[in-house]
Parts: structure tokens; sequence; C-alpha cells
């Protein structure tokens, strides 16, 4: 029970208003991090591996950890694949264990995005129960081997939108609508939150259909969060936040203690810090205690 994939978790949160954070992790201390500060506040929770780290940690190796942790765990946990760009590796993951994939085809005119999209999703629904997520309109910003240049960066037509799901077949959907991946380069960046109202209400406006995506969840304010969660975003992803955690964390700890040489107190300070930031994540996003 444990072991899931996202459709049914995002679902719930779409219908119930809250919504569930998507953390990417790079290594196995993230990973136990995540999974206990989760199961300290009961909250569903969704991890996610970027395409680079997943190649070097291996789908097979990490889906194996994956399972062997969730299958012990008291609340349900995804293993997603973010980003990948590619739907020979989207399937390697799917093949491997991953319970959700992204096949990420954004920068691809819209008729080429639905073809791969829909192949993923073919392939992954008759493979068993493993949700797909597709994404219109191209995110900024950084994410892994994603770049997308400010200027390159597109908004997700609703009507478009709305077409992008039917034909596609995706379980989860992932608009552009002014978010970006890593830091953002202003204090208040201009998201588009009539966008998203508009694409909620088409496509889970009657009932609730096909869960939606916030990308580039590091940097933004509480109350903005808030409300795009409020918005209708049922799946909150947070990368570089823990990213800079891990490695601010190291840094900070190796500086103060250069005589000592005892990899488990390294880890034991990342383990805590990224907790402290899986907390702050779930109280914001309201899922604490969603877990039954
Ligand atoms: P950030 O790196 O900005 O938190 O974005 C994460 C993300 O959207 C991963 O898909």
């Amino acid at each position: 029970m444990s072991i899931v994939s996202a459709r049914e978790m995002l679902l719930k949160a779409t219908e119930e208003g809250y919504a569930v954070g998507a953390f990417n992790i790079t290594n196995l201390i993230q990973m136990e991090a995540v999974v206990e500060a989760a199961v300290e506040r009961n909250a569903p929770l969704i991890i996610q591996t970027s395409v680079t780290p997943s190649q070097f940690l291996q789908p097979h190796v990490i889906s194996a950890i994956y399972r062997t942790i969730a299958e012990s765990a008291p609340i349900p946990i995804c293993l997603h694949l973010d980003h990948c760009t590619d739907m020979g590796y989207c399937k390697t993951c799917a093949d491997a264990g991953y319970t959700n994939i992204m096949i990420d085809a954004s920068k691809q005119t819209i008729d080429e995005n639905i073809r791969q999209t829909r192949a993923v999703a073919e392939y992954c629904h008759a493979l068993g129960d493993i949700s797909v997520e597709g994404e219109l309109g191209t995110v900024s910003g950084i994410e892994d081997q994603v770049k997308v240049a400010e200027d390159e960066a597109a908004l997700c037509d609703p009507e478009a939108a709305l077409e992008f799901v039917n034909r596609t077949g995706v379980d989860i959907f992932a608009p552009a609508i002014g978010t970006a991946h890593g830091v953002y380069k202003t204090k208040n960046p201009k998201l588009d939150f009539d966008r998203l109202a508009r694409i909620a209400e088409i496509i889970n406006g009657k009932e609730a259909r096909v869960p939606l995506v916030i990308h580039g969840g590091t940097g933004l304010k509480p109350e903005v969060v808030k409300k795009l969660v409020s918005l209708g975003g049922s799946k909150f992803n947070v990368s570089t936040d823990l990213k800079h955690t891990l490695i601010d964390t190291q840094y900070d700890y190796i500086s103060s203690h250069r005589d000592e040489y005892n990899p488990g107190k390294i880890d034991t300070a990342v383990k805590d810090a990224i907790k402290g930031r899986i907390h702050y994540w779930i109280d914001l996003l309201g899922c604490a205690g969603k877990a039954d």
C-alpha cells in the first residue's frame, strides 16, 4: 500500500485542496531524509529523481532502495522520474520500477509533444499502474539536462491544455504559468495566477480528472505557494532548495570540523537539515496528516 503511483494520491489532493510535495533527491541520505520527514508529518510523498542522478545511481538500484524503504513506511510514497526528454529512458525507468514518469517534450511542437507524451502514457499504462506527467508551455531556468532561457519560455494556452490532456491520456499535467527552475532572478517573479485558475477550471472544474503540477517551487514566497495550491496545484516540485541545503550543510560542517574524518557525522548533519526543509514544505502545502 505504501508503493503507489501518483494519480489517486493527487486526485485526492485536488479534491481536498492541498498539494503533495514532490522532492528531487540525488542520493540515499536525501531519500531517507524526505521519507523520515514525511512519516513524521503523516504526509503522502513523491520522491523524484532528475535524469542525471537517475543514470548515475542506475534506475533499478534507485527503485530497489525506494521499494525497500517504502514497503515498510506507513505513508503512500511514489517514485517519479522528472523532466525526461528521452522516450527510451522513460521506458527504462518504468521497466525498472518507477511509479511515475514525466516525459518532457515541451520544447517540441504541440503535435510532436502530444505524440511523444501519448506514446509514453500508452507504454506505462500497458505495463501497470504507472502515472505519466506531461508538460505544455515551457518552464524557464535549468532543471538538470533541460535548459530553457527566459526568452524561450512560453506559457501554457488553456484551450490547448484541454486538447493536450485529452489526446495524450496523461494522468498528471504540468502547465507553464511563469514559475521557473532554479533561483528566481527577481524578488517577485511574474506568475500568471489567472491562467492557472482557467486551466484548473477547464480540466478539473466539473470533477477532479487530471491533477495539476507546479514546477519551480524553490524561492517562492509562502503566500504565493498557498495561492498556487488554492488555485489547483496539487503536485508541488522542489529541487534547488534541497541541493543548496545538501551542499551548504556539507560545506559548513566540514569547514567547522576540519580535523574530523567521520562521514557519518556529515551525513547526519545533511539528513537533519534536509528534514527541516521537508517539514517546512509539507506544512506549507497543507499535506500533513493526509497520508490516510
Ligand atoms: P526548483 O529547482 O526551482 O525547486 O524546481 C523544481 C522542479 O520544478 C523540478 O521539476
